[in-house]
């Protein structure tokens, strides 16, 4: 008999309930075995409560498989209220960002296929930070432990997926000590993989890189605040950060998610583009199959991405970021009409 599902749904602030809610009845209209349990945190939480997180989150965490997540916000000016991302990410150890950015046809100007690997649990975001007067000084943490078991990942994704070179961005021709050292394990990690090309790239190189010549990239491997802002460039090189998607990996637990924020500027509106999170959750379900040897969801994990590329190729049922005027309900109902399509087809 094949395995149920248990899935934490956190439909989060901003546009994040629309695209949640649109992604999940996606799934509901496939034939699979997934329940779901609320899980409630963030901004509006926050607002009604007066805590950013429900009490037993994480308690109601240890009973699912995955979570499928919706933006929080984090107002930059509220020095009390402290991010909910980074927490749920530091508790649950998920170490590994992982971001893929795939062309769609009719939308990117250019053609390419790159994998993003961020480090999700260091660097910066540790958030050691302290003021005297007018100084102000940021701890930047980068160890061995972290960086070899990042590395580790990025290398046996490659393996798992095919891919043949994995580059290292970094700063170490200035951050000698902490980008070096990530820098230094890397390769030190590589020797065990002799299959797989491993090179580097400054990271500042890697911008214009991206830019001038994506096609020539297949997997990059960032610190934590490289991988952040080389993800927002990736999603723009993709052509919307409405279209792409993330998983969060510790060993435990995955958590996935959309590469975007909570969109204030058209959330309630119904138009937010649920691409981003339909790849999150069809990131998920690749990553339930694997963990669970379960072929049919890595099937329809395919396929689920297959229809997203042929709904946005069409250039007909477009939300208003890619210059269409469809809803968010629009694009979701079009990729399970495609998905319907292909599954008649195999
Ligand atoms: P944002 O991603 O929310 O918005 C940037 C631009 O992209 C806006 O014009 C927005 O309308 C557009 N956009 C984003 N998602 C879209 C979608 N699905 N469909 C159509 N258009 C979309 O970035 P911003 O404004 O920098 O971030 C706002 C807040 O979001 C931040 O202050 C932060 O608190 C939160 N945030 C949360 C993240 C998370 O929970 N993982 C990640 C990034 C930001």
């Amino acid at each position: 008999m094949a395995r149920s599902y248990k899935v934490g749904v956190l439909k989060g602030d901003g546009v994040g309930p629309e695209i949640v809610e649109a992604t999940i009845d996606l799934l509901n209209a496939l034939d699979l075995e997934i329940s779901y349990v609320e899980l409630e945190a963030g901004y509006n939480y926050y607002r009604k409560t007066g805590r950013s997180i429900e009490e037993d989150f994480f308690d109601k965490v240890r009973e699912v498989d995955a979570i499928l997540k919706g933006p929080l916000y984090t107002p930059p000016d509220n020095r009390e209220f402290k991010s909910v991302n980074i927490l749920i990410r530091r508790e649950l150890d998920l170490y590994a960002n992982v971001r893929p950015f795939r062309s769609f046809e009719n939308v990117s100007l250019k053609n390419f296929n790159i994998v993003l690997i961020r480090e999700n649990t260091e660097d910066v975001y540790v958030g050691i930070e302290g003021r005297y007067r007018e100084e102000a000084i940021s701890l930047r943490i980068i160890t061995g432990e972290g960086s070899r078991r990042i590395a580790r990942y990025a290398f046996n994704y490659a393996v798992e997926r095919g891919f043949r070179r994995v580059t290292v961005v970094h700063k170490a021709n200035i951050l000698k000590e902490t980008d070096g050292l990530f820098r230094e394990t890397f390769y030190a990690v590589s020797r065990e993989y002799p299959n797989i090309i491993a090179d580097e790239l400054i990271v500042d190189t890697a911008a214009y890189s991206i830019v001038k010549n994506p096609e020539r990239i297949e997997m990059l491997l960032a610190p934590n605040l490289y991988g952040d802002i080389l993800a927002d460039l990736l999603a723009g090189m993709v052509g919307s950060l409405g279209l792409c998607g993330s998983a969060q990996i510790g060993d435990r637990i995955a958590l996935f998610e959309p590469v975007h924020g909570v969109a204030l500027d058209i959330a309630g509106r119904g138009i937010a583009n649920p691409i981003g999170e339909i790849l999150s959750a069809k990131m998920m379900l690749e990553y339930l199959g694997r963990r669970y040897s379960d072929d049919k969801l890595v099937k329809l994990s395919e396929r689920i991405e297959e229809a997203v590329h042929i709904v946005v190729g069409r250039k007909k049922i477009w939300t208003p970021d890619l210059g269409g005027t469809s809803s968010t309900k629009d694009v979701a109902k079009a990729i399970e009409h495609s998905l319907k399509e292909l599954e008649n087809v195999f």
